[in-house]
């Protein structure tokens, strides 16, 4: 008999809900130490930056903590913004206007922000593992990754950045012809284990070292 584990529906806005009502936090690939120095060679602390997906990732505390005082995170899933928002208003204080300085948090579907966020009105985005949850499941997922494409294409001004944490190395290739037209590309591996050599009874055996890759993404 086969033993088959089921996959998670991570493509499935059911599945994080149920995951965020019992998970307080969650690093997905890598932390902030890792991708800030990255985002800062090409995006200045004053920039406007949209996060796609955060989840309860640390990244936009860490982000803000860094200089980066104007960061808004998305995500569909009402609990996580909650306790996001609630985070927020732990650690940082409130100002005049009543609102808690810190990172900002809004619940938005990011493959239908065309009602919420003006045309080429942001700097950077970010989507640390985003889009490789938008990836998985059924055969329209081509068709998710090109509509988050269109969605990104469309906020960020010309020049700017989208960054795209991933597991994938081909994550770009799955992009449409027109889109790959559409942005410049960097893609910079980040080794997260290294080469390795285990010994056994039948001598050392190699074990491969493992990326995820950052694509640094140029609006044309
Ligand atoms: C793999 S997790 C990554 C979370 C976080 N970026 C991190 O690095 O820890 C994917 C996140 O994307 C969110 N997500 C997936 N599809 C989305 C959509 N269409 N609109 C908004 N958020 C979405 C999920 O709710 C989840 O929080």
């Amino acid at each position: 008999m086969a033993i088959t584990a089921a996959t998670p529906e991570y493509d499935k806005k059911e599945y994080w809900v149920n995951r965020f009502e019992h998970e307080s936090s969650f690093e997905w690939l890598v932390d902030a130490k890792t991708l800030l120095p990255i985002l800062e060679e090409h995006v200045p602390h004053d920039s406007k930056i949209v996060q796609l997906g955060c989840g309860n990732s640390s990244l936009a505390f860490d982000a803000f903590d860094a200089g980066y005082t104007d960061i808004l995170s998305l995500d569909y899933c009402e609990n996580v913004i909650q306790r996001m928002v609630d985070e927020t208003r732990r650690r940082y204080p409130v100002g005049d206007s009543g609102v808690p300085a810190g990172p900002r948090w809004r619940v938005m579907d990011i493959l239908a922000m065309q009602d919420h966020l003006a045309p080429g009105s942001i700097d950077c985005a970010v989507d640390k593992c985003t889009m490789d949850a938008i990836a998985c499941g059924d055969d329209a997922q081509a068709t998710r990754i090109n509509a988050l494409e269109r969605q990104v294409h469309r906020i960020l001004k010309p020049g700017s950045h989208w960054f795209v944490l991933s597991y994938s190395s081909t994550r770009f290739d799955e992009f449409a012809p027109e889109a790959k037209d559409r942005w410049d590309k960097i893609i910079v591996p980040i080794e997260v284990s290294p080469s390795d050599a285990v010994s056994t009874s039948a001598g050392p055996v190699y074990q491969p070292a493992i990326y995820y890759y950052c694509y640094i993404l140029r609006k044309l």
